[in-house]
This record gives structure tokens, sequence and C-alpha cells, in this order.
């Protein structure tokens, strides 16, 4: 298939990274549409362990193109900074293998800070972001009001709209949050040296892809996050602020939403959550607790311990039904080794209704109690599995009673961090 979606279908941390990178190994073009350094895709490749925040998994193949759509919000300090750190790694990044949308917007120092000043505003009513910006630049995206990378490329232009946009942000840390102002000059300066540093990576992403596609390259849309934290079809108002799924596609990489011509979602074969909101699944006792430590289960971006629970059957099949996916990948199979029965959520409860289906008319999730069900596990370890048939039955069988619940097929699980750690099961680029 020439292109090809991949998404996360839970709360993010589905494994994608790994995934991504091993898809990237047939593709010509790896690209991101949404998110930002909010992200973090951790690929092992040997000895090595890479964290990628804003360039897409690809980087770490040589010879494929890695595309930041204008849809991913760009926080030029990290991303300079992720450069220099696999540069160092003697990993080659240069304006070839990595591409710069002109339109994507950019995340500054003041919005960091108006992030976490936010947060701390909101006290126990917080959302608990990564700290990154992310809703304070899409907010000002929405606002018109934001700046984007070719706006870095112009130093007057870049001194007339960041610092009007500085002297808002400024009155707004002073008067509301009652904090030091940012220092004008400072971040000007700042900014403009930036601009001249990306200026080798800069183009028109969106002509480029669909161009690539047009000469029949393959292309692999590289989601960040999941579709649970989408801005629209998560658990509103704790979701971060962007499509996660392929529906952020065209808008966010300017391209034709008819020319995706696959779509897969990654899930962990339990589940996991960062931040608040609600989590039907989770597991706050001794299992919850197992599943943290045998998944080392903390965040790959802010090193937070993940919320943890068991498969949630309501959650990804909406997940999946709502982007029409045509398989999906379960990561961390070999994580639930050792656990004497498994347990998966295949409906929800409030007050006496029971919901089959994914309540997304709900004004929240909170409050909802999940049906489980619960079913034998096993206690072979599993690493080593490459087929089907290395699987103990009990595993085999897991996996393909998810399948009947989620309604579509499991192209391809994965039982441990390194690349080779997979079971295909029809899914190839
Ligand atoms: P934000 O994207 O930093 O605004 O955070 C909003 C919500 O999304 C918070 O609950 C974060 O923990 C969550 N979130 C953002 N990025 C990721 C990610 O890459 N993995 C998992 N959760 C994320």
């Amino acid at each position: 298939m020439p292109s090809l979606s991949v998404y996360g279908a839970q709360w993010g941390d589905e494994g994608k990274g790994k995934i991504i990178d091993r898809l990237a190994a047939g593709a010509d073009y790896v690209v991101r549409y949404q998110g930002g350094a909010n992200a973090g895709h951790t690929v092992v490749v040997g000895e090595e362990k890479y964290v990628l925040h804003l360039i897409p998994s690809g980087i770490l193949h040589p010879g494929k193109v890695n595309v930041v759509g204008n849809g991913v919000a760009i926080d030029p300090l990290k991303l300079l900074d992720e450069v220099s750190g696999l540069r160092e790694r003697g990993v080659a990044v240069d304006g070839t293998n990595l591409r710069l949308s002109a339109g994507a917007h950019v995340i500054f120092s003041h919005h960091r800070r108006i992030d976490q000043l936010g947060e701390r505003w909101l006290g126990d009513g917080k959302i608990g972001t990564t700290g990154r910006g992310i809703g304070p630049a899409y907010g000002d995206k929405a606002r018109r009001c934001g700046l984007r990378v070719s706006d870095l490329l112009d130093a007057e232009r870049c001194r007339d709209r960041l610092g009007a946009a500085l002297a808002e942000k400024n009155a707004f840390i002073q008067a509301v949050h009652g904090e030091e102002p940012m220092e004008l000059e400072t971040e000007l300066d700042r900014y403009i040296s930036i601009g001249s540093r990306l200026e080798e990576f800069v183009c028109d992403t969106g002509a480029l892809v669909r161009a690539a596609y047009r000469a029949g390259k393959q292309v692999l849309f590289e989601g960040a996050q999941g579709v649970m934290l989408d801005i629209d079809l998560g658990t509103y108002p704790y979701v971060t602020s962007s499509n996660t799924g392929p529906n952020g596609i065209p808008s966010g990489a300017a391209f034709p939403v008819g020319q995706v011509d696959q779509v897969v979602g990654i899930a962990k074969a339990y589940c996991t959550r960062v931040g608040e909101g609600p989590f039907p699944t989770e597991d706050h006792g001794a299992e919850g607790e197992a599943i943290r430590k045998a998944g080392n289960e903390f965040g790959a971006t802010t090193g937070r311990p993940r919320r943890c629970g068991w498969f949630d059957a309501v959650a990804v099949r909406y997940a999946t039904e709502c982007h029409g996916t045509n398989g999906l990948v379960l990561t961390n199979l070999d994580v639930l080794s050792g656990f004497e029965s498994l347990k998966v959520g295949v409906a929800y409860e409030l007050d006496g209704q029971v919901f089959d289906e994914y309540p997304a008319h709900l004004p929240s999730l909170e409050g909802l109690r999940p049906q489980l069900e619960t079913l034998p596990g096993w206690h072979e370890n599993i690493e080593q599995a490459r087929t089907w048939d290395d699987l103990p039955e009990r595993a085999r069988a897991y996996v393909e009673w998810l399948e009947e619940r989620i309604r579509i097929p499991i192209v391809m699980l994965s039982v441990g961090p390194e690349r080779d750690q997979v079971i295909p099961r029809g899914l190839s680029l």
C-alpha cells in the first residue's frame, strides 16, 4: 500500500515508536502531522535507546525523508536539541532527511510557561499536561495570533509578531498570575537567531509529500498520542489539543484523506494513561501495580508513573471504528506473562444503565464502572516468540478473543522493546 496511517487507539504510549520505526524500514517518507514535543516515541536499536519527541521515527533509518507537517506544534529549542542529540550519536540529520513545514506553528518559551502556570491555577482540576506548551500554542493558532515557522525566517516580521504576542502574554502573566514578565529582547534575539538555524530544513511539506505519493513513494503517517486524547473524539477536557488519528492528516499534512490507503491502530495488550481524566478499566490495586512494574510504565517525556489497568475493548473499538481501521497492532503482550488471570473491559455501567458501546454522548466518563470479563493468563516468557505458533495457547486465545471484541483483525503482535521482537500476522509495508 503506498500510504499508511499508524495511530494510537488508547490514551497514548501504545508503543507506536517501535512499530513505526519497524514499518519505516519499508517506507520512503515518514510524516508527523500533529502534536509536538509532548510525544515521546521510544525506539530500541541493539544496545541503544532513542526517545524521539518531534522528529519522526524514520530518522534512524538512512535514506528516509522525515517530515514534520504543518499541523505539528514545533518547539524549535527542543527540535534543535533533538537534532544535536542524534548527531552526537552518529545519526545523520540534515536538510535531505528532515523537512519542516513552513506553516507549522511555533511553541515559544511563553507557551510552556503559560501551560505550567495554567495547570497550577487549575489546582485539583488540572489536566495533567506534559507542560510542553501544547495547549497554549494551539490556542493561539485558533485565536489567529500564533507565529509559524515561516515567521521565524523573516527577522523583521518575527520581531513584529512575536513582540505583539509577548506584550499580550506578559500582561496576562503579570495580571492573572502575578508573575514576572518574559524579557522581550532576550526572547526576540533567541528566536530570531533560531530561525536561521532552522532554515535548511524548511519547505512546503504538503507539496513534497503529495508529489512523493504521486511518484509512487511509500508514505507512512505517524500519529502521536492516542484517539482517546483527541481534542474532538477523546475524553474532553482531559485531552491534548490536536486530532491524533488519521483525522489529523488532511489538515496537518496537507494530504488528501482519500489517498490514505491503509489505516492501522496500535494498542497495548492492557491499558495505561498519564495525567488526569477518566480511565474506566484502571486498576488501583496490586494488579495495576504489577502491570506498571512489569511494563516499566513511566512516561517517556515527563517520567511520570503511568496509571495502569486492563484492555478496554469498548474504547479501542470506538477508536478503531471512528477511523475505519484495517487492522490493529497489539503491543506489550509479553508484559502480561505471569498473570494468573487477565481482565478485559467489555462494557460500562452507570446508575444501573449498561453501555456496550462507547457513550460519547455523556458529558464525562467519570464515574462509569467497567464490566470486566476474566480470561486465563499464561506463565511462559514469550519474548523470544517470533511466530503465532511460538505463543502459548492461552496467549493465542487472549488475542483471538480481543480480536472478536474489537471486530477488526490484529495484524501484528509486539513481544518486547527490540525491533525484531514482533510477530507479524498480516501487516507489511
Ligand atoms: P498536553 O498534550 O501536554 O497538553 O497534555 C494533555 C494530556 O495528554 C495529558 O493528560 C497528557 O498526559 C496527555 N499526553 C500528551 N502527550 C502524550 C503522549 O505522548 N503520551 C501519553 N499521554 C500524552
